[in-house]
């Protein structure tokens, strides 16, 4: 239950040190940071006093068992939703778990994924169990990284500085339910995973073998998975492998490519390094919509919450900050709050003092924040989106087709996918790791107007039957799968389909030419793959990513393309 807000004395957020009312420092909001090994400590391999496995030997008996094959040989699938070992937050109303409601997962691109149901987008009995009759012949995986830290200068680290520079000058009052902000510190890092989001790509890894291990037996080369280089996409990409494989083989298993992700370099897994208008005040119109509805939805919170601080007005972007807070906050201290559960007997710690600011509806509100950010940034309502995810469907059909890829006119990094070794063909299983705006924005490149049916996204409310919607879309380690397979068809012979399912949901396809409406998603590869080309035709890279244009009538763009 809540305290009540009322009685709470301010407290200052300086110090006040002995010799009365000198103001000597001031911490609140100040950033903390920890380094881990301690300075000067490192092993050196080898090290006689620690042998590794193969020199103490004495495994025991290590036969190995046949493939797994749950996706072909589950009766159903097995609903994913982990969040061992976060705490579930609570909210400011706290119905829940009376209504059973989930802060965790209303935090849009910061929310874990977890299995979504095919009646999302209407497909109510379609399973990502492989049909009766059909075989499995490939699967093209595409993976978002797991939980990370604040990207650098997010609105979370924005709000630390304004609170700390403000304690340290004007001086901020806080009570009642804001008095945590007194001693508060900024304990997170940036980028990179949290120790949760190196589980989730472990768990993606275990996953994906236990539902695909038996394509294994067609691979005859070592399989090459991708990533990119930023420290998180290469962590993530690792943490899968070490999940698939096992860690004591998982660098002999495969090769891992590496592609390089920084301004100016091609690649279809960072697009908008290379898409100008995915970094100007084109990409940064989902931001401003977003804005507009967070005044909507944060008024109550900004009335309720603001007689409690002084001197630091609540601006709704203060309170998505906050918002946003409680998300970080989540990932990083309940490992504190397992530890409190479990030894102090206590979770006092194991939870954000921000979570509970915001009442159940806050936090909904906050949901669709992120769907409209998304939407208008880097989903069906943006005109450079399509371009950015183009790369990537090129790279598909080239796999589907074998057949290389000969104008690079888009993000395709020519001297990787002309190579056999680097773009092999033949593989049973490709895995790739991108980030949360690469999946939104394959999902608008192919097409998948199911997503996009609904019409652009309103500023001033929810939309009933609201289906874009980031939790679905692009959480922390969002997969995306291709499933190649080869089925029954007329006259007793066998034709190849594919179908595409993102966090479990089956996507109907029936918005691509060529592939008409299926209740199990499936779409012929021959439709599919035509439906592709014409979409790489309709993309125009060049206008899209580098034209001078401002963004036209929003109710214009519903394919993530400038309107023609
Ligand atoms: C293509 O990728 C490789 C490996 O990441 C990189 O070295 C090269 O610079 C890239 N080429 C372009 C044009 O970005
Ligand atoms: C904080 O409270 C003190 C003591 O009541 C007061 O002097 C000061 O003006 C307040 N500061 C702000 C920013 O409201
Ligand atoms: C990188 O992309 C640009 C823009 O599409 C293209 O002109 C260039 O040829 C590409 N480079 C490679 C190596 O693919
Ligand atoms: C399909 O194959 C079965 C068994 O081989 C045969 O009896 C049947 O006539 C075939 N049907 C067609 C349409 O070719
Ligand atoms: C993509 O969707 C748009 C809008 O529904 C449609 O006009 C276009 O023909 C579609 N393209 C393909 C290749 O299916
Ligand atoms: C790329 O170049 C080819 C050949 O010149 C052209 O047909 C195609 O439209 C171009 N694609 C884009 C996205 O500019
Ligand atoms: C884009 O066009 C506007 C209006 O014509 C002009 O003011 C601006 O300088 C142009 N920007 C670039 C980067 O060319």
């Amino acid at each position: 239950m809540r305290a009540t807000y009322s009685g709470l004395a301010g407290i200052v957020l300086s110090y006040v040190s002995a010799a009365a009312g000198t103001k000597v420092s001031s911490f609140a909001g100040a950033t903390t940071t920890f380094q881990f090994p301690p300075a000067g400590q490192t092993i050196t391999a080898p090290d006689p006093a620690f042998p590794d496995a193969n020199q103490v030997g004495f495994a025991g008996p290590t036969p190995t068992g046949d493939e797994a094959d749950a996706i072909a040989t589950a009766p159903t699938i097995s609903k994913f939703d982990s969040v061992f070992p976060l705490v579930n937050p609570s909210t400011a109303d706290s119905k829940s778990p009376a209504t059973g409601f989930d802060v965790l997962h209303n935090f849009g691109n910061l929310a874990p994924w977890r299995s979504v149901e095919s009646s999302w987008l209407g497909l109510t009995n379609a399973s990502p169990i492989i049909p009766a009759g059909c075989s499995l012949e490939q699967v093209h995986l595409v993976h978002r990284h797991g939980a990370r830290y604040p990207t650098t200068g997010a609105p979370p680290s924005q709000f630390a500085t304004a609170l700390h520079g403000l304690a340290g000058t004007t001086g901020v009052n806080v009570s009642g339910p804001l008095a945590f902000l007194a001693t508060w510190e900024y304990q997170l890092g940036a980028e990179i995973l949290t120790p949760f989001g190196r589980s989730q790509l472990f768990d993606l890894g275990v996953g994906f073998r236990v539902k695909y291990g038996e394509l294994l037996k067609k691979f005859t080369n070592l399989p090459v998975w991708r990533t990119t280089s930023q420290g998180r996409m290469v962590d993530s990409a690792l943490h899968f492998a070490a999940g698939f494989f096992g860690v004591q083989s998982y660098q002999q298993d495969y090769h891992q490519l590496i592609q390089i992700e920084a301004l100016g370099f091609n690649s279809t897994l960072s697009p908008s390094d290379t898409c100008p208008n995915a970094n100007n005040a084109i990409a940064a119109f989902g931001t401003t919509q977003a804005l507009k509805w967070a005044a909507v939805y944060l008024a109550d919170a900004q009335t309720r919450l603001q007689p409690f601080i002084q001197g630091l007005p609540l601006s709704p972007s203060i309170l998505v900050a906050m918002q946003q807070l409680c998300a970080y906050e989540v990932y990083m201290r309940d490992m504190v709050g397992m530890m409190g559960a479990y030894i102090l007997q206590t979770v006092a710690l194991g939870y954000s003092s921000f979570c509970d600011l915001f009442t159940e509806e806050e936090w909904i509100g906050y949901s669709y924040l992120n769907d409209l950010a998304f939407w208008y940034s880097f989903g069906p309502g943006n005109p450079a989106t399509s371009a950015q995810g183009i790369g990537y469907v090129q790279e598909l059909v080239s796999r589907l087709t074998k057949t290389r890829i000969t104008d690079f006119n888009t993000t395709v990094n020519g001297s990787i996918v002309s190579s056999d070794v680097l773009f092999p063909f033949d593989q049973p299983i490709y895995v790739d790791a991108t980030h949360d705006t690469v999946i939104s924005a394959i999902v608008t490149a192919m097409n998948f107007t199911a997503l996009a049916a609904e019409g652009p996204l309103p500023i001033d409310k929810i939309p009933a039957n609201h289906a874009y919607i980031i939790n679905n879309i692009a959480p922390f380690a969002s997969n995306l799968v291709g499933q190649v397979l080869s089925c029954p068809a007329p006259a007793n012979t066998t034709s190849s389909y594919i179908r595409w399912i993102l966090n479990d949901a089956v996507l109907p396809l029936s918005g691509i030419a060529g592939c008409s409406a299926n209740s199990g998603g499936l779409c012929p590869l021959p439709s599919f793959i035509a439906g592709m080309q014409q979409r790489i035709s309709e993309v125009d890279f060049a206008f899209d990513c580098f034209a001078n244009y401002t963004i036209p009538d929003p109710d214009t763009i519903v394919t993530g393309q400038y309107p023609k």
